[in-house]
């Protein structure tokens, strides 16, 4: 539990009092509780606001803030506000300021505009969050620490340039090293001295692959040292309460795998545009439920309607806040949560969708359907707070690999990680088998199978712990262009897929980009996983030779027509398959349920119509079957066996159940 204070589902968001007169924030209070709001994030962006100059500080207001919340049973979770440092600070500390890609310097404005080396940022930030924690420490009302918001700035700073020279030396040693690991003699770029060793901006530096993967490792590292100095003054003050930031998913400045466990809780912000797929936003909070090992999280912020910063802010329809939150929780939040509380009066945000729209009453669409979301996750409460999410498939997923294959120049510029994990974490959530999204040096135990989109970049030890979770009898699939560089993206001689050459039975002897438009197709030599004959791939084609795997489906055409595209090869007690090209969603899904069906598993409520995804929660011998609605159209599923609505009480009798358009059903069950 995030804190037994509050052992309910959190419901509530981002609150900003200082942006309104006082005399407002009764109403606020009165609204929250109409809205049933058990707890508000204070603080965010209150930096200068709590001190107002380098010598003073400004804590009244918000004494009377957390005092007025807690007087009307609303939990606090109190951000540490450095995410937007004060004009003065930058005028008085330039050094604060970071610098672009573009190698120019940046001046004052927007948030999170710092350089994450700058020592006298990291000072003054942990010494605000130090006077929060001794102010607010005992407070009753602080169920958690928010450190910062939405962490991500990359700087290329002088600070910056031998922070990453220091970094070198810590990691390599000697500049011998360092040169071998970016092969520095390619274009004759040996370094000859540790001060040479600039920041990759784009007047600078940005062929040397190596060297820009180590950077953007630099610089995760370097911003979660500003994260931890805070965190080190919150935990020394209150050693007992969690501490969180707020991620964002998919975001790659982060490898938000080393943030995890630094922290108390996960929380996230999502916003999923209007198209985007019910797959697309399951993904991301199976990375973020991963971070910990598949801990509940937070889901810290959504918009109660709108975000104002698309090209077309869409309202969510009717329902689709409802929707949205519920597929949240079923994947393994304990909160629902938003940006913001009230609709801000000016500057950026104020189209940005909040709870209290400008009208500034409940009467509206929006406050409604967050008041009955507030009434129902309090009757569902302790029923599901502290659910695991239990998965047998995971899908492996790599900050490190990412940036190294978006970094490689060849194949094709089209190949990028994400599109290429949706593909397949995708048609699993089609089929709605409960998947985890996990880095590939965490625990695979409990796994039947595994599934690693492009694992281009291999970190030590990955290739013998997949060929030991194989041999012991997991499936194992992987894609074209896997297997290629060590972790200082070098290639590993001797024949792709290097370190998982002996593991696939394959040996891959070249890559064809295929252009835009451009197709082959793979012909199934046998039907497999309801696959017969041919279907159409794109992208790239590997030119793949038998070690051992056979071949399940071929090359139509050119001059690789009948190479194998697919194979399978049996390893110790497992299989482990390879997919040299890439296929419709429609491809990969036959096979992949093909693989799970051979291992017994199959989702919590077989045969939901499309558009209806399912997903399980687990508490004690309890099992919480979300079915969610996500076509504007009613659907019908049909129940195995009776079960009981946990959101009406209703009893549902094996057989057809309908759900109207965005609907929302959560049955349950003992597990079985
Ligand atoms: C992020 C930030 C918020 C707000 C929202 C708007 O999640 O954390 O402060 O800007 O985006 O969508
Ligand atoms: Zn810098």
């Amino acid at each position: 539990m995030i804190n037994p204070k509050l052992p309910a589902l959190w419901h509530g968001g981002d609150y900003n009092p200082e942006q309104w007169p006082r005399d407002t924030w009764n109403d606020d209070v009165r609204l929250m509780k109409a809205a049933g709001v058990n707890v508000a994030t204070v603080g965010v962006f209150s930096w200068v606001t709590l001190q107002p100059a380098e010598d003073t500080f400004a804590f009244d207001w918000l004494d009377d803030v957390i005092n007025l919340l807690h007087e009307n049973n609303i939990f606090v979770c109190l951000a540490t506000a450095t995410a937007a440092q004060p004009a003065w600070l930058s005028a008085a500390y330039p050094e604060v300021l970071p610098v672009g890609r573009d190698g120019r310097p940046m001046k004052h404005g927007e948030r999170q505009r710092v350089c994450p080396s700058s020592l006298v940022f990291r000072e003054k930030a942990a010494g605000l969050a130090r006077r929060l924690a001794e102010r607010y420490g005992t407070h009753p009302a602080l169920v958690l620490w928010h450190i910062s918001n939405e962490y991500g700035t990359h700087c290329y700073c002088e600070k910056c340039a031998r922070g990453f020279q220091a970094w070198c030396r810590a990691r390599y040693n000697t500049l011998d090293a360092v040169n071998a690991a970016w092969s520095a003699t390619f274009w004759g770029h040996t370094f000859t001295a540790w001060e040479q060793i600039d920041t990759p901006t784009t007047i600078g530096e940005r062929s040397m692959l190596g060297y820009l993967l180590d950077y953007e490792r630099f610089q995760n590292d370097a911003i979660l040292e500003c994260y931890l100095g805070e965190h080190a003054a919150l935990r020394e003050v209150t050693p007992t309460l969690p501490i969180t930031t707020n991620l964002m998913g998919t975001f790659k400045p982060l490898d938000y795998h080393a943030w995890g466990p630094r922290m108390d809780v996960v929380s996230w912000d999502s916003y999923p545009t209007k198209n985007a797929s019910p797959a697309s936003t399951a993904l991301r909070h199976a990375l973020m439920r991963g971070l910990r090992g598949g801990q509940p999280f937070l889901l810290m912020e959504q918009t109660p309607s709108q975000v104002n910063w698309a090209a077309h802010c869409a309202l969510k329809r009717p329902g689709q806040m409802r929707l949205l939150s519920y597929q949240a929780i079923a994947h393994g939040a304990d909160s629902a949560m938003y940006f913001q509380w009230r609709r801000s009066r000016g500057s950026f945000e104020k189209f940005h969708g909040a709870v209290v729209e400008h009208a500034g009453h409940e009467n509206t669409r929006v406050f409604g359907e967050v008041a009955t979301l507030g009434r129902e996750l309090a009757a569902l409460g302790e029923q599901i707070v502290d659910a695991r999410t239990p998965a047998r498939v995971a899908v492996l997923f790599d900050w490190n690999n990412w940036w190294a294959l978006e970094n490689s120049a060849g194949p094709s510029k089209d190949l990028t990680y994400c599109p290429q994990v949706e593909r397949y974490y995708g048609a699993l959530h089609e089929l709605n088998i409960p998947t985890d999204v996990i880095a590939p040096l965490a625990d695979f135990d409990g796994y039947d199978v595994i599934v690693a989109p492009v694992l281009y970049l291999l970190q030590p030890g990955v290739a013998a712990r997949l060929e030991a979770f194989v041999q012991a009898g997991g499936t194992f699939v992987t894609t074209f262009f896997s297997g290629m560089v060590d972790q200082n993206d070098r290639v590993t001689l001797g024949g792709y897929p290097g370190e998982l050459r002996q593991l696939l039975g394959v040996w891959n002897e070249e890559i064809d980009a295929l252009l835009p438009g451009e197709t082959n197709a793979v012909v199934f030599d046998e039907p497999f996983g309801e696959l017969a004959g041919s279907h159409p791939c794109r992208l790239i084609c590997e030119r793949l030779h038998l070690e051992g795997a056979r071949t399940l489906a071929h090359f139509a055409t050119d001059f690789y027509a009948n190479e194998p595209a697919i194979t399978e090869n049996r390893f110790g007690a497992g299989l482990a398959y390879y997919v040299a090209t890439d296929l419709d969603p429609a491809v990969v899904r036959g096979p992949l349920a093909e693989l799970c069906r051979a291992k017994s598993v199959t989702a919590p409520l077989e045969n939901a119509p499309p558009g209806v995804e399912v997903a399980q929660r687990v508490k004690d011998d309890t099992a919480l079957t979300f079915v969610l609605n996500h076509n504007a159209a009613p659907a019908t599923i049909t129940l195995s066996l009776p079960a009981t609505d946990l959101l009406t009480g209703r009893a549902l009798p094996a057989g057809p159940a309908d759900l109207p358009g965005y609907g929302v059903l959560i049955l349950r069950s003992p597990t079985q």
